[in-house]
């Protein structure tokens, strides 16, 4: 029976830390860090669609021993610590799979301070412009999202 509840009770917990973020939710939580420029909120919003489908708690494994994590899919590779605090970020991976993304967004600036938008592969593939004609083609419309 203790078992059948602490089941139970994980469960619910992973529930609780597992979190997917609507478009404007996004960009006001994005809205609330003032280091993120506003003019880049939908681009911001554009690469998280692609690498996590706003899933806060993405974790992909990958052959090479690294692993990304969370709603900007970051790396273990140099950007956060696999065991304990680390990476360029200094952060724990592990703790940019709950439903607070404030650590998470401010990692995601760090990155994106050292190496812009073309740190994600997603960015490169949807939200970036390369012509004038499918310009901001996949970035999503945010008119009626009142992020400050
Ligand atoms: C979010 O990601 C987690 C971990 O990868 C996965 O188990 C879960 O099914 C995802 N949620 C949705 C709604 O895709
Ligand atoms: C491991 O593979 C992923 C996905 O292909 C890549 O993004 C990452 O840079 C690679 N890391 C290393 C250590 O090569």
């Amino acid at each position: 029976m203790k078992s059948v509840v602490a089941f139970i009770f994980l469960i619910s917990f992973n529930l609780a830390s597992a979190k997917i973020f609507l478009n404007c939710e996004f960009a006001k939580e994005l809205g609330k860090n003032e280091a993120i420029e506003r003019v880049y909120i939908p681009h911001w919003v554009c690469l998280a669609q692609g690498e996590s489908q706003l899933n806060t708690s993405k974790l992909v494994n990958y052959p090479n021993q690294s692993s990304s994590y969370g709603i900007f899919q970051i790396n273990s590779k140099e950007q956060c610590g696999k065991d304990k605090k680390g990476g360029f970020c200094n952060i724990k991976c592990s703790d940019l799979l709950d439903d607070d993304i404030k650590d998470d967004i401010k990692c995601a600036k760090v990155i994106f301070d050292r190496s812009g938008f073309n740190n994600w592969k997603s960015w490169q593939n949807r939200c970036k412009s390369t012509s004038t004609i499918d310009k901001n083609k996949a970035l999503p419309n945010l008119v009626n999202c009142q992020y400050k």
